[in-house]
């Protein structure tokens, strides 16, 4: 497994991946990547945080169906199919694109909470995982300032399993397109 791998908008994955798979909090994830963030979710604990994976690998089809919502929620208040569209992949990939399809990107939420919200960036939970899962081989995908480069909007809950890299790539302060190239 390359833990490197790079999804985006112009890098899908790639044909005949199929990472092993195993779950965590009830959702599948890539088996190295649900075993880290099992470890990263109990010393959350210890620290007396409640985390929980509201999302983890998805099937092609699964992301097509959050991408068509997304789509018609846009033009359920008056955007233009193709307004709707280059909005919706915002912060929406397409089926194919998206980090979850690898099972490597993970949406991390607080316990009570049923969906994503850009105010998690101010809750202990948030600010105790910025702090360490790098120690746990996560990064935060798309942070903040940096959408021209990774093409998504600001997501404070998707983290990514870049195993080994992380502390690297965290101290480097770059997201992982400019650590990519900055290896080459
Ligand atoms: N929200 C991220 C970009 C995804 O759909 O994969
Ligand atoms: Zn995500």
């Amino acid at each position: 497994m390359n833990y490197l791998l790079l999804v985006n908008k112009k890098n899908p994955v790639p044909e005949g991946f199929y990472p092993g798979l195993s779950k965590a909090d009830g959702k599948y994830c890539e088996e190295k990547c649900a075993k880290a963030y099992l470890q990263m979710k109990a010393a959350a604990m210890r620290h007396g945080l409640k985390i929980k994976l509201l999302s983890g690998y998805r099937s092609a089809a699964y992301q097509k169906m959050l991408f068509l919502r997304e789509v018609n929620k846009l033009k359920s208040i008056g955007l233009s199919d193709e307004e709707a569209y280059f909005k919706a992949n915002e912060s929406v990939a397409l089926p194919g694109f998206s980090e979850h399809n690898t099972g490597l990107g993970l949406d991390i939420v607080r316990e009570d909470d049923d969906d994503v919200y850009e105010e998690f960036e101010k809750t202990e939970e948030f600010l105790w995982l910025i702090k360490n899962c790098a120690d746990f081989g996560f990064i935060l995908r798309y942070p903040e300032g940096k959408t021209e480069i990774t093409g998504y909007i600001y997501e404070p809950w998707h983290f990514r399993y870049v195993d080994e890299y992380a502390v690297k790539i965290k101290n480097s302060g770059k997201t992982l397109e400019e650590y990519l190239t900055y290896r080459k």
